[in-house]
């Protein structure tokens, strides 16, 4: 009986929970410190300030975070800037590279179904580059679909040591923006971001495509600004992005000014063709 009992607990616990983790593993290559922009945009993105202050038991999980606790735990310290009781849970789809608790920060095995939780916030970064682009759209719509209400998903790249990254942002209805981040002393022009874009939009940085036109759009505004050189690369940015701003009608935008930034609407790059999709 007691037995009985313990097997119909145990079954209800699994019920709803895919027994394996969804997903694929990949090559778990990291780096100290390597997703610094993201983390520093999360920390001042006043949506995100918002929804962390605002929970109730605020969830925050690092899907992917590969062969080192490294990226999760730098990530937990600016998060807790925010909100210092927040939960940061890092989650790994290969057993091997689950890490023991540290500095406050959980880990365990789970893949896009994020292990049965309901997050506000999900980070995957350097996890979608390694698989087709015709399953970017389940990926997406499996973790979107599994954050709490008003819950953001970052899915993003970043080069070796994170001086060039991108990140898509995706809410419940889908992909919301894109961000192009990079160190204004290690990048000439701003299409060099183009090598490090989200898997959804690497193939698509083509003529004729959406993500192509803004890259040269941006350039061409790089060297319209050229005059501002002597200021440096910050300075002569901040003008670079006002112009574009202007020309495609969206806000201007107000950064920290360690890095150089440009987000736009997701509907200003997203494919016509959606290739991303099944
Ligand atoms: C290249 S590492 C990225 C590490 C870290 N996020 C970074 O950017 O430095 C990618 C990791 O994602 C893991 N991964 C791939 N698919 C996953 C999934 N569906 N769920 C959880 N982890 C996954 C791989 O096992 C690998 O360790």
């Amino acid at each position: 009986m007691a037995d009985h009992a313990h097997n119909k607990r145990a079954e209800f616990a699994r019920a709803g929970r895919p027994s394996r983790p969804i997903g694929v593993i990949t090559r778990g290559t990291t780096n100290q410190n390597r997703l610094r922009r993201c983390d520093r945009w999360m920390a001042n993105n006043p949506e995100i300030q918002r929804l962390l202050k605002h929970a109730n038991d605020p969830l925050a999980i690092d899907l992917g975070y590969g062969a080192s606790a490294t990226t999760t735990v730098e990530w937990a310290q600016w998060l807790r800037r925010i909100r210092p009781d927040i939960d940061v849970l890092g989650l790994e789809i290969a057993p091997e590279r689950i890490q023991p608790a540290q500095q406050g920060v959980r880990f365990g095995l789970g893949g896009f179904e994020l292990a049965g939780h309901r997050p506000h916030l999900v980070r995957a970064f350097n996890v979608l580059r390694q698989y087709d682009v015709n399953q970017v759209h389940d990926a997406w719509h499996t973790v979107c679909s599994r954050l709490a209400p008003g819950g953001l998903f970052i899915e993003g790249t970043c080069d070796e040591l994170g001086r060039r990254s991108t990140w898509i942002t995706l809410d419940a209805h889908g992909p919301r923006t894109l961000t192009l981040a990079w160190d204004p002393l290690h990048t000439d022009y701003p299409s060099e971001l183009a090598e490090r874009l989200p898997k959804a939009l690497i193939h698509r940085n083509v003529p004729g495509e959406k993500i192509h036109t803004l890259l040269q759009r941006l350039d061409r505004a790089w060297d319209h600004t050229v005059a501002l050189a002597p200021f440096g690369p910050r300075q002569r940015w901040r003008e670079t992005q006002r112009l574009v701003a202007t020309e495609l009608g969206i806000a201007a935008q107000r950064h920290r000014r360690s890095d150089n930034l440009f987000e736009v609407p997701w509907s200003l790059v997203a494919a016509e063709q959606d290739d991303s999709k099944p």
